[in-house]
């Protein structure tokens, strides 16, 4: 048995799709439900015994309690956070709430628990941290990728929340001596991507009619990786990782804003052209770029292939590819998504700034 937070999300619930897709040990997944948790996404695993779904806030201690002393997991793999840097911008207090404080208090329900175990489940379990490379600030355009050892330098809410994350989970190591793994990852995409992100914001865009508002120039620089190529990286990573290690997981796929955008366009250009034959890059708009931006992240893989001898099953024409697809032929999970609150912060937020 395995714990989940988060595992409504993106990532969480790919996770948890593939990890019950690939073995038959059961997962607990609490998860908040945010506007970012659907349900929907699990919709497959309705009525399997292995899957059982919590909602609740990581921060309920309480609860965490409970769930560990009931299900007594041997890992807790912690996906949950608020994790949009846009929605952190316009206001951070959610992202304080769960990535930091919330992160505390499952550490805590955690290493209460992990105390109590018998020495050999005690010798077994793992806490495993899910992080990001924003953690470490802007690159300049011919510095080095990112390694394990780069300075900590995150420059919007959303990143300092999540540094402020990885420490106090490296200090839980280091002062207590919780088994933990930390994972800091470049950009992830795929199916189940909420459309506030870049590339699934793009595709749904594109397909209304709608502008595809590039922040600034579009040549600040992200490196992308397929969502399933993260989530087996984060497997190997519970298997085989060293105890107090971080790992840095990317694809080596760096691609300014503008080209995936571009991309994107020639993909739907072929699969679902426009009515009247013009292209979607037609509908590309330039827009207020976003405050503090980042102008380029790259992460260094090397550890993770080199000690743990992982890949990536994905390049990113094939990965991209598939995303786009998947969009086209999940056009009711996309019109779900985009109701209520999230429509609503949309269209507040963004309806003054789109200026092309
Ligand atoms: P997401 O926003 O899609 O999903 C976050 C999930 O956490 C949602 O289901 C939400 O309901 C849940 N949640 C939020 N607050 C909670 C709380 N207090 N208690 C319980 N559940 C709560 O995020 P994502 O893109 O899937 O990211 C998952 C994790 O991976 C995050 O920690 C993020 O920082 C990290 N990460 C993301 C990327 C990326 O490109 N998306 C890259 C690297 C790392
Ligand atoms: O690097 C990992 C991070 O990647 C994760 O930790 C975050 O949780 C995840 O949201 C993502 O952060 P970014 O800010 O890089 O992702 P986003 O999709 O919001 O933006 C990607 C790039 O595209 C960024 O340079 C901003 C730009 N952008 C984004 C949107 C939504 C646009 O130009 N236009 C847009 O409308």
């Amino acid at each position: 048995m395995v714990l989940v937070t988060g595992g409504a999300g993106f990532i969480g619930a790919n996770f948890v799709l593939d990890w019950l897709a690939l073995h038959d040990e059961p997962v607990v997944n609490l998860d908040k439900l945010t506007y970012a948790g659907n349900l929907e996404t699990l919709a497959s695993l309705q009525g399997d015994a292995r899957h059982l779904f919590v909602q609740g806030d990581i921060g309920d201690s309480e609860l965490v309690t409970r769930l560990l002393t009931d299900h007594r997991p041997r890992a807790v793999i912690h996906f949950a956070a608020e994790s949009h840097v846009d929605r952190s911008i316009h206001g951070a207090e959610d992202f304080i709430q769960t990535n930091i404080l919330g992160t505390f208090r499952l550490l805590e329900a955690v290493r209460a628990h992990w105390l109590g175990l018998p020495e050999a489940e005690k010798a077994a379990f793992r806490f495993l941290h899910v992080s990001t490379d924003e953690v470490y600030g802007s690159l300049s355009p011919d510095a080095p990728a990112f390694t394990e050892s780069h300075a900590y330098e995150p420059n919007s809410p959303y990143s300092a929340s999540k540094a402020a994350s990885d420490h106090l989970v490296r200090a839980w190591h280091h002062t207590h001596g919780l088994p933990v793994l930390t994972t800091n990852c470049s950009n992830n995409y795929g199916p189940f991507h909420f459309p506030e992100k870049l590339i699934p914001l793009m595709i749904v865009n594109a397909l209304a009619g709608k502008p595809l508002p590039v922040y600034g120039d579009g040549m600040q620089v992200r490196d992308w990786l397929y969502v399933k190529d993260h989530c087996s990286a984060i497997r190997r990573v519970l298997d085989a990782g060293t105890v107090g290690e971080t790992y840095n997981v990317g694809g080596w796929n760096e691609k300014p804003n503008i080209e995936i955008v571009r991309t994107i366009c020639a993909l739907l250009d072929e699969l679902r052209p426009r009515a009247d034959g013009a292209s979607y890059t037609t509908q590309i708009s330039h827009v207020k770029d976003r405050p503090g931006h980042d102008r380029r992240y790259a992460i260094d893989a090397r550890k993770l292939e080199a000690e743990l001898g992982w890949k990536p099953a994905e390049t990113f024409e094939t990965g991209i590819r598939k995303t786009v697809q998947w969009y086209l032929d999940h056009a009711d999970w996309v019109a779900n998504v985009q109701s209520g609150a999230y429509r609503q912060w949309v269209q507040k937020q963004y309806a003054a700034e789109i200026t092309g």
